[in-house]
């Protein structure tokens, strides 16, 4: 109980012990005392609760509630309100808006003063966002990163009215899939395939090479470095000749440029098969789909220029050796400061220099960059990220169609998404919020793909 409140309630006491004799005939004359009003508590969008602290001899209390604090327009249903209790929740009201309180006693007929005023203003809730199904809005895929657990009831009916791509978070990458030497465990993967083609949506596949998803026995492999390119080349094959004609693109190698200086990050590919290995595994790739487009995925290449370079040079090497690799995508995991829309475009224009596909592969933008333990979501934080969302989408929308490959938003609902997990803080990232309802942001992406139309 608040300091505020034990006070309250010791000049109570005190009063009353001034007041109060033995004689109880005295006690009848005293005229009934004003209750001393608290601040009021659990205000909602719709209510708030009114407390105060009555005379001990009040019978009941009067309750007015107002917009105004001259109390001139009284709410009907909160007027002389009488409640026995010392408390009194107000609800049926309008959110953001103030409302004032005072409050009286009565002890049996007589009524006493009215107690000071106070005043609580609900809490603002927004108007809900339109839905507007952004799959509907354009013929350029609209992607989701999901789980196939998670594809069912309402979620995924979210999943399939709003996006028409969807990616695995997990299942199709090789720690799911390659289970042993030899050994393919497809069924996860399947799921989200099946998901897709019941929902006319494509797939894009992510990722067969991928440092941080490497099997333990793969790690540890004690055979020849020819012997462990030859296990690489049998996976690739066995799991792009598996997805042939169900899926539309793979990232054929994911994350293998450091962050220091544009090298290659030090892996067990590139130790065991050497520097050339991504130029092998998009070979493999080719030879078990002649048709499925190959990717190179990053992140941070949508601002860091050195790993954005090294990365399209990669690219373009294989290019001029005459090895298929179409597209790269740009992860994207920002935040609502950053990058700046001029440094997204130049990136983006980088890629369509080469000729390249662009796929927004992993989109994700989060309102927490200083990593606040206590941030609440708030309609100023929600403006900004539906901002940057709109810089990102818009930029894109202004590269060549035949440049545009794809948009990916990694995750559906804020609750799901990797973010916090990653940022040990909490984030809000996504375009829907844990109920599947829209987020500005979400209305900022269809606004921003119907003005490109
Ligand atoms: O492995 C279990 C699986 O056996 C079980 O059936 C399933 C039930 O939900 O859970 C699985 O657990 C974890 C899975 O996420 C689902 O939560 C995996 O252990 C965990 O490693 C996996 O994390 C994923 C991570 O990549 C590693 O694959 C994240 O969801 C996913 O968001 C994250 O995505 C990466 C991109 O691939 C590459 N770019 C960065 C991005 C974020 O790290």
């Amino acid at each position: 109980m608040s300091k505020k409140i034990l006070l309250n309630i010791v000049l109570i006491l005190l009063i009353y012990n001034i007041s109060c004799t033995d004689d109880s005939s005295e006690e009848d004359n005293n005229p009934v005392a004003a209750p001393i009003l608290l601040d009021p508590e659990n205000i909602s969008g719709e209510s708030f609760t009114a407390r105060w602290l009555g005379d001990a001899t009040a019978t009941s209390h009067l309750v007015d509630i107002s917009k105004d604090e001259n109390f001139i327009d009284i709410l009907s249903d909160y007027n002389q309100k009488s409640v026995t209790a010392e408390s009194l929740v107000v609800s049926g009201l309008v959110d953001n808006t103030q409302y004032f309180i005072r409050v009286a006693s009565l002890k049996d007929m007589e009524k006493s003063e009215y107690s000071s005023v106070k005043s609580a203003r609900t809490i603002d809730i927004p108007d809900p966002e339109p839905e507007l199904a952004l799959r509907t809005l354009t013929d350029l895929p609209i992607g989701a990163a999901v789980q196939a657990s998670r594809l069912n009831g309402s979620y995924g009916q979210r999943v399939s009215t709003t996006h028409s791509s969807l990616t695995a978070e997990f299942e199709m990458k090789m720690k799911t899939i390659f289970t042993g030497i030899g050994e393919y465990n497809f069924t996860p993967g399947d799921a989200i395939v099946e998901f897709a083609e019941a929902n006319d949506m494509q797939v894009h596949a992510h990722a067969l090479i991928w440092h941080l998803s490497t099997p333990d026995f793969l790690e540890n492999f004690s055979g020849t470095d020819q012997e462990f390119e030859n296990l690489i080349r049998d996976y690739i094959h066995e799991v792009v000749g598996h997805y042939k004609g169900k899926v539309a693109s793979w990232d054929v190698v994911n994350e293998a440029v450091n962050d220091e200086n544009g090298g290659l990050r030090n892996s067990i590919y590139q130790q065991r098969m050497g520097d050339d290995f991504i130029a092998k595994c998009f070979q493999f790739a080719r030879e078990a789909d002649p048709d499925v487009l190959l990717f190179y995925n990053d992140y941070n290449i949508m601002f860091d220029e050195t790993k954005l370079d090294a990365s399209l040079s990669i690219i373009k090497d294989m290019q001029d050796r005459g090895i298929d690799a179409d597209g790269i995508g740009f992860q994207s995991h920002l935040d609502i400061n950053f990058p700046t829309r001029n440094t997204i475009a130049t990136s983006l224009n980088k890629a369509v220099d080469l000729g390249l596909l662009v796929h927004i592969s992993e989109l994700d933008i989060k309102v927490n960059p200083g990593r606040e333990q206590n941030i609440e979501f708030n309609t100023n934080l929600a403006q900004r990220q539906r901002t940057k969302y709109i810089e990102v989408v818009e930029e894109f929308l202004r590269l060549p169609r035949e440049n545009q490959f794809a948009i990916t938003i990694w995750g559906v609902i804020d609750g799901q998404s990797w973010i916090p997990n990653f940022i040990g803080a909490p984030d809000f990232p996504l375009l829907f919020n844990d109920d599947l309802s829209p987020k500005s942001a979400h209305t900022g992406v269809a606004e921003a793909i119907q003005n490109a139309n």
